[in-house]
């Protein structure tokens, strides 16, 4: 089968989130089962020409009323046989952000510049001569490109082709003026027909949810979870009127980049056998931390998004939030990487500075994010909802127990501990709360500091599990047949 990835981040040319580790992943598990993927994005500044292969002749896009000239590029997945294409337009993308920037997180022409990228998809497609079966598109940012295929262009040579829309995170949904509409290059009777209509202004996602052929989402509790006001972010409804054609499919993990038994990045590689190795890590994670170097106190590391999504405000809020509580009162060291909200990194330095058992590196750290997954005992990740989270995922592989909260896919990757039998992989709450958080990460350092021997079969239980790509992209390549079907 021919798929066509249409995305605003992939692994290793852009990344804001888990939807660049899961595009790329995905890509490479269905090219390893034989399908021909190939993947278009923009060709943001930051990513080094030079590296890439330019296709000759410039290609013309007609987003709205006016005609765009832009360069291909062409690169390729690392290790692989899957080409990226790269669309190159110096007024659009030929700057810092994929999204915004500090101070202005979200550029106000988006809707014009991932416009851009849903016509370039199929203008793409026409120059390279290369008709997909299926297009399928990741998130709001890639919207356009399902709708223009229903609305616009499923006739002539893409009559045959199907959509198919992945939502990784339901509470981003580009909602812009409705002024701003014609740039999407469909007609105004479309507003409506296409689901573009939010309120009078206009919504990408709600568009996508409407108009594409099947809609997935990350994991299967998130795609019920979608399906109810609390979980929604307002798009519930549509879900419900479209649950035959939404499945939740769980992503994977890129064993060849987070596997403790040949991570380059960590001090000390290890393995269910070797798994007394691990304490190197968390030896090596302490000293670079500063914290002091100790293995006899239970060590909680966080790697996050400092956005609401992930709970920050109920373990950092200034007032209320539990993390200095939780350090002060329980016998613990406490680690965090991450950046996002400026009150939170505050709090962070705020916390660094008053507490000698909490360390907080904040900026995004590729090699940090390794050693936290290696040299940490529990993994806190209290999110509000959470489509699917890969941390909790790595964690489990490299034998650290994740706390969760009782959301989306970490209510499907993340089994309770049970104190009797000594059954579980990490320590689940199931309300959000300052203080639901403490009791939970107090009852993880019990169980470590008392039931040694259940947190030891614990954290060999979790390096078993199996989170292959190859299984999921099994189950889009389903998902993909439907479509194919509902339009032949
Ligand atoms: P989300 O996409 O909602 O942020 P996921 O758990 O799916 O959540 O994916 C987050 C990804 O981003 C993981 O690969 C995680 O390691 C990485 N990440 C997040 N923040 C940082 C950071 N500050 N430094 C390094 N990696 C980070
Ligand atoms: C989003 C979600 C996250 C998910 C990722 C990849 O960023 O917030 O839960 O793992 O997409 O699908």
């Amino acid at each position: 089968m021919k798929i066509l990835m249409v995305t605003s981040e992939a692994v290793p040319f852009a990344k804001t989130g888990g939807l660049a580790d899961a595009v790329s992943a995905l890509s490479l598990a269905l090219s390893k089962e034989g399908h021909d993927v190939r993947i278009i994005m923009p060709r943001y500044y930051r990513i080094d020409r030079k590296k890439l292969e330019h296709l000759s002749g410039a290609m013309a896009v007609h987003p709205g009323y006016q005609e765009i000239w832009t360069g291909v590029y062409k690169g390729m997945l690392p290790d692989s046989t899957v080409p990226v294409y790269f669309i190159d337009h110096e007024q659009s993308y030929g700057r810092d952000g994929i999204y915004g920037v500090p101070g202005e997180t979200d550029f106000n022409d988006n809707p014009q510049r991932f416009s851009l990228l849903g016509h370039a998809a199929f203008q793409l497609c026409k120059k390279i001569e290369w008709i997909p079966d299926i297009i399928h598109a990741h998130d709001w940012a890639a919207a356009l490109a399902p709708i223009l295929l229903k609305f616009n262009e499923r006739h002539g040579v893409f009559k045959n082709t199907a959509s198919v829309f992945t939502i990784h995170n339901i509470g981003y949904q580009g909602v812009y003026g409705k002024h701003l509409f014609p740039y999407t290059g469909l007609n105004w009777d479309n507003f409506y027909a296409a689901g573009f209509e939010d309120w009078d202004r206009m919504n990408f996602l709600k568009g996508a949810l409407v108009s594409s052929d099947k809609l997935t989402t990350v994991s299967p509790t998130y795609a019920k979870e979608i399906q109810r006001p609390e979980y929604g972010f307002r798009m519930d409804g549509i879900l419900r009127y479209r649950s035959n054609d939404v499945t939740g499919i769980l992503n994977g993990v890129d064993t060849d980049i987070w596997n403790p038994e040949k991570d380059p990045l960590i001090a000390s590689t290890y393995g269910v056998k070797s798994i007394k190795k691990k304490l190197l890590n968390k030896e090596a994670l302490q000293k670079h931390m500063g914290l002091p170097v100790n293995p006899d106190i239970p060590l909680v590391g966080m790697i996050t998004r400092l956005v609401d999504q992930k709970g920050v405000a109920e373990l950092f809020g200034p007032t209320y939030g539990s993390a200095y509580r939780i350090c002060s009162e329980i016998e613990l060291q406490m680690v965090v990487l991450g950046s996002g909200e400026a009150w939170c990194e505050a709090e962070l330095s705020a916390l660094n500075q008053s507490l000698p058992n909490f360390s907080a590196y904040i900026g995004y750290d590729e090699a940090l994010s390794h050693l936290i997954e290696a040299g940490s005992d529990f993994f806190l990740m209290p999110s509000r909802y959470e489509p699917c989270g890969l941390n909790q995922m790595y964690s489990l592989l490299y034998g650290t127990l994740p706390i969760v909260r009782n959301t989306g896919g970490l209510a499907d990757t993340v089994i309770n501990y049970n104190e009797q039998t000594g059954e579980g992989t990490g320590f689940v709450l199931d309300h959000l709360s300052p203080q639901s958080i403490y009791d939970t990460t107090g009852w993880a350092a019990y169980a470590w500091y008392n039931k040694p021997e259940h947190i030891k079969e614990m954290k060999l239980r979790a390096m078993k599990q199996k989170f292959g790509w190859d299984v999921s992209a099994k189950k889009y390549v389903d998902v993909y047949n439907a479509a194919l079907k509902d339009i032949r």
